[in-house]
């Protein structure tokens, strides 16, 4: 695991943007798994800067998002689909067709799972997968657990998280209480891992995840097994190490 510590967000947003931009331009038919959240709103803008000076060009890139909430429409201004197109899609020339999340309004858990189970396949698998930090060390929607599960499930969100997402939507009432996400088999199986975490307010689960025991109640520390994971943090995440 590398760690490439950053003053700031501004700094950590173009790191990792930076990395994100080689793999494009080292493989322009990648796949690129993506994350939500505030995080990577930051190096979404630099990628969007990248391609708007001719640096970068998405029309061969495919991409898998980790996660979407059960239940929310794309059309929904609070559902990951409308975030990756209003922080992404619609500002580069990506193809569409070739874009993928999981579809939060199928009803049949199962089915949206195998589904996309099947699209993560059929692609060929994740050549770089961006994630970001959850205050309990959860990753895409993997919450704290007895196993890691390993294909995508639909999960109850843990109140941790819905607290934590509560500021995006009208009310404590409005935010889902499900989601549909990846599994950490999903993700470690990506031939290359990129972290970003910001804030000190992530300090105490930058510690647990990456510098305690590997355990199912902090998921995102099964990333220490994983050959190939990059996490760019900004000085306040790493103040707790
Ligand atoms: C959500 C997302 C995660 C994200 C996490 C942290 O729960 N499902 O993928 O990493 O929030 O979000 P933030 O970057 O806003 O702290």
């Amino acid at each position: 695991m590398r760690i490439i510590r950053t003053k700031d967000y501004q700094e950590m947003s173009r790191r990792a943007a930076g990395l994100i931009s080689a793999q494009i331009i080292m493989k322009p038919e990648c796949v690129l798994g993506l994350a939500t959240g505030s995080t990577p709103v930051g190096l979404y803008r630099q990628l969007v800067e990248g391609y708007r000076k001719g640096d970068l060009d998405f029309s061969r890139v495919t991409t898998v998002n980790l996660d979407e909430y059960k239940g929310l429409s794309r059309e929904n201004e609070q559902s990951y689909y409308y975030f990756m197109n209003d922080n992404l899609f619609r500002h580069v020339n990506i193809d569409r067709e070739k874009t993928h999340l999981p579809d939060g309004m199928e009803p049949d858990s199962g089915k949206a799972c195998a589904d996309y189970n099947g699209i993560i396949d059929a692609v060929g698998g994740i050549d770089l997968q961006l994630l970001g930090l959850g205050h309990n060390g959860h990753i895409g929607f993997n919450e704290p657990c007895v196993h890691f599960e390993l294909g995508t499930h639909c999960v109850d969100l843990t109140e941790s998280t819905i607290r934590a997402n509560r500021r995006f939507f009208d009310s404590y009432e409005a935010v889902p209480r499900q989601a549909y996400t990846m599994g950490i088999g999903n993700i470690m199986k990506a031939r290359k891992i990129l972290v970003v975490v910001s804030g000190e307010d992530k300090a105490a689960a930058v510690k647990e995840a990456f510098f305690g025991p590997v355990t199912p109640k902090v998921p995102a520390s099964v990333l220490q097994l994983h050959p190939d994971v990059c996490v760019v943090a900004d000085e306040a995440a790493l103040s707790g190490i």
